[in-house]
């Protein structure tokens, strides 16, 4: 039976998971691909510890550069994770001529253009399902399901750390510290864990998909980001009022010859299917010109819905070498010559719904005020409320938009938030209400 040699970078949380399916279900493998996917060296710093698999004699190494250097290597499995010593090793790997997976979006949001073209140029295929959503085939649907398709927008929550904590405080009444410390433990989250909380893993993956689903190169730093810090029981505890709940979304929509990418906390309303996703688990929205809508859903992250996914990569890398396929599909979903720099719009040009909520002094006139600001700047009110009790001489004031400018908000918002009768604590959250029509 033919061989397929497996080097596994990162012996951690994900890559345990890998070395246990390619071991434990090394006959599943064989009679689903037809060849024996044997794990040659799995690297990692930490080659004592107690992974609970056996690993045959020889198999674990602390030289990751033994792995990506071995001429019998056919198929590298990066999962070190981060910017550093990772994009080397990849690097020196597709330098090499191996065939690489990776589940590494920093690396990918970050250098992904580079690391790309040098796959390209060197002729070998660089998979990535596992970057992106989990065990979801996100990739492969932007890639291969979805070929024939226009993508309208991407809606996304692609974190579980922040839904849980989310779901936790709605739910629950969880305190914001108590969930994340709860998110920690059960092994969701980053190492540091400012990435899943201020958006940037979000956007990360995002970064990743908008490529895939317009044929752009991956533009990172031009999404907007704004994390979960913000968010207060209180203005949940609103939103559910409202009929909405508050999820971190990654939302990106096809605007012509630009697009909208921003990852922040969007009110939804309770019937949209993307407020039921809650705990850890992600879901992505897509809408096709010739799908429709069509929903993904399941756990962005854990061990073994991740390992799943790279396992899934180095099948489909082991089938084309089987078969003697290269490059079957562009590794960015569109030919390398129909990839374009896509303009990705300022937050600014946006326009939405708004949630506004001011603490004021509970004075005559102070409505007019505020509104009085609103209207200077074109913003139209649709519902305003005075919210539950006097705290500390202010009385919250909830308003909520028609659809509005984001340049004309925050205009808005600042001028009114310097105003004597609004103290510090205003908090503004964008909506997404597909049952509104204006
Ligand atoms: N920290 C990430 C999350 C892990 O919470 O979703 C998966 O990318």
């Amino acid at each position: 039976m033919k061989e397929i040699n497996i080097g596994l970078l990162g012996c951690g949380t994900i890559g345990t998971g890998v070395a246990k399916i390619l071991i434990e279900k090394k006959d599943l493998i064989i009679s689903r691909v037809g060849a024996s996917l044997n794990l040659k060296y799995a690297a990692d710093i930490d080659i004592k510890k107690d992974r609970g698999i056996r690993f045959d004699d020889g198999v674990l190494v602390t030289d990751a550069y033994k792995v990506v250097n071995d001429p019998d290597i056919d198929i590298v499995i990066e999962l070190i994770g981060g910017e550093g010593i990772a994009k080397d090793l990849i690097l020196k790997a597709i330098d090499n001529g191996k065939q690489v997976v990776t589940a590494n979006k920093a690396l990918l949001a970050g250098h992904g253009n580079e690391i790309f073209k040098a796959a390209e140029e060197k002729g070998v295929d660089l998979a990535f399902e596992a970057s992106v959503g989990g065990c979801m085939p996100i990739v492969k649907s932007l890639r291969e399901s979805l070929v024939g398709n226009y993508i309208k927008s991407i809606t996304g929550i692609l974190n579980g750390t922040c839904n849980y904590i989310l779901s936790k405080i709605t739910d629950d009444g969880s305190s914001f510290e108590s969930a994340l410390k709860q998110a920690q433990d059960n092994g969701f989250a980053e190492a540091d864990p400012a990435l899943d909380i201020e958006g940037i893993d979000t956007a990360h993956k995002l970064a990743i998909l908008t490529s895939l689903a317009y044929g752009m190169e991956i533009n990172f730093k031009d999404i907007y980001i704004e994390g979960i810090s913000g968010i207060t029981p209180l203005d949940i505890e609103f939103a559910g009022q409202f009929g909405y709940r508050i999820k971190l979304l990654a939302i990106s929509k096809n605007r012509g010859n630009a697009i909208e990418a921003r990852v922040h906390p969007t009110m939804i309303p309770s019937g949209n299917l993307l407020s039921r996703v809650n705990g850890s688990m992600n879901a992505i929205a897509i809408s096709g010109d010739a799908v429709g809508d069509m929903m993904l859903y399941g756990h962005g992250a854990g061990m073994m819905p991740t390992a799943g996914a790279v396992i899934s990569d180095t099948v489909d890398l082991a089938r084309n070498l089987l078969s003697g396929a290269k490059k079957r599909i562009p590794l960015l979903s569109y030919q390398s010559e129909s990839i374009r720099k896509i303009l990705v719009l300022s937050v600014d040009e946006i326009s939405t719904y708004y949630y506004f909520r001011f603490s004021a002094v509970d004075h005559p006139g102070v409505l007019s005020k505020i509104s009085g600001v609103l209207g200077k700047y074109g913003i139209s009110i649709k519902s305003v409320h005075q919210k539950g009790r006097k705290s500390e001489g202010s009385v919250p004031i909830v308003m909520l938009t028609h659809l509005a400018r984001e340049a004309d908000v925050k205009k808005a918002f600042s001028e009114i938030t310097s105003l004597e009768i609004v103290n510090d604590k205003s908090v503004l959250i964008r909506i997404e209400d597909e049952n509104w029509q204006e």
